[in-house]
């Protein structure tokens, strides 16, 4: 097992090994969580500040379940209660949190590069929690998880179909990262001005043909239309997209009667997904969040600089 890095900043940055270290870690912390007693002494003394410059309701929660688990002191910091609507640089916020000797940065924002840029200077752990449309790293590592939790550890050959809003997805890019290290087959599927030939490049399919899209996915993966960040409209009504690309009942059945629905959340009921099939038996999308407490556990210890090995036997070799 192996983990050296200080800081996530991307998904981009890690290789397959890291990337099955975290699994293996994550495993670790699942089992603790199932206990009676959830919490174990990794980050005692230690305080982890959420600065949190964008909205959001389960990346947060589950920083500060993550951290509560691991024994740590957390502070949350949203946009309108910090100084930087006060006109502070986010580069004098961050070193004013570690003035005030936290020792591990959470931050999302709405700049992608926001991490990164923190990450060239701060001397504690900086953690991207979504910056911009450019990465979410911890989201994709419990949507990998949770994959390898319904369809095998081995995720090679896999075949994960992401439909929606892909331009605009920081989710989309982590994923397809992550995927694509681990040996997965991707792809990504929705109206051609949210679903540009450009993605190519990862080394994905684009689909504009739904049918073919869905009809080998191991996994189906909703992705909303992220209005925050369109300055033009990309298509002409909701009832549009909804009519042309959203997963109702018809096009659910064109999957594999055992492909696993995944959304990231926050879900628009009836727009990217039929209610029923959010509810639906196929349907993961709870089991994704609580996912992302293990997942953030085991980000927060390890760029702390706990050791796997401590932690034991994680996962059958
Ligand atoms: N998936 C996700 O990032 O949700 P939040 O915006 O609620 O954190």
């Amino acid at each position: 097992m192996s983990w050296t890095k200080t800081h996530l900043v991307g998904i981009e940055d890690l290789t397959r090994d890291e990337l099955e270290t975290i699994f293996r870690v994550t495993t670790a912390f699942k089992g603790i969580l199932t206990r009676s007693v959830k919490k174990v002494p990794a980050l005692r003394g230690k305080t982890v500040v959420n600065l949190f410059l964008e909205p959001s309701t389960r990346t947060r929660v589950a920083f500060e379940m993550a951290s509560k688990r691991l024994s740590a002191d957390v502070i949350s910091i949203s946009g309108s209660a910090s100084s930087v609507i006060k006109g502070e640089t986010l580069r004098d916020t961050a070193l004013n949190i570690q003035a005030l000797n936290a020792d591990i940065i959470v931050i999302r924002h709405t700049a992608a590069g926001s991490p990164a840029y923190l990450s060239r200077f701060s001397k504690i752990p900086i953690i991207n929690a979504g910056d911009g449309a450019h990465e979410h790293p911890t989201q994709a590592l419990l949507d990998c998880f949770t994959m390898r939790e319904h369809l095998g550890r081995n995720l090679k050959g896999r075949k994960v179909t992401i439909l929606g809003d892909i331009l605009f997805s920081r989710v989309a890019r982590s994923n397809i990262r992550a995927l694509t290290k681990l040996g997965a087959h991707v792809t990504v599927a929705g109206p051609s001005t949210l679903v540009p030939p450009t993605f190519e490049r990862f080394g994905i399919r684009v689909s504009h043909d739904l049918k073919t899209a869905l009809a080998d996915a191991d996994a189906v993966m909703l992705l909303r239309i992220q209005h925050e960040r369109q300055s033009s409209t990309h298509f002409p009504s909701l009832g549009e997209y909804t009519s042309m690309f959203g997963l109702n009942k018809t096009r659910a059945s064109w999957l594999k009667p055992d492909a696993m629905i995944m959304h990231p959340g926050p879900i628009n009921r009836g727009v990217e997904i039929d209610s029923d099939l959010a509810d639906s038996g196929r349907s993961v999308i709870l089991q994704q969040v609580t996912n992302g407490i293990a997942a953030r556990m085991a980000v927060l210890y390890l760029c702390s600089g706990g050791k796997p090995e401590a932690l034991g036997e994680t996962e059958d070799e």
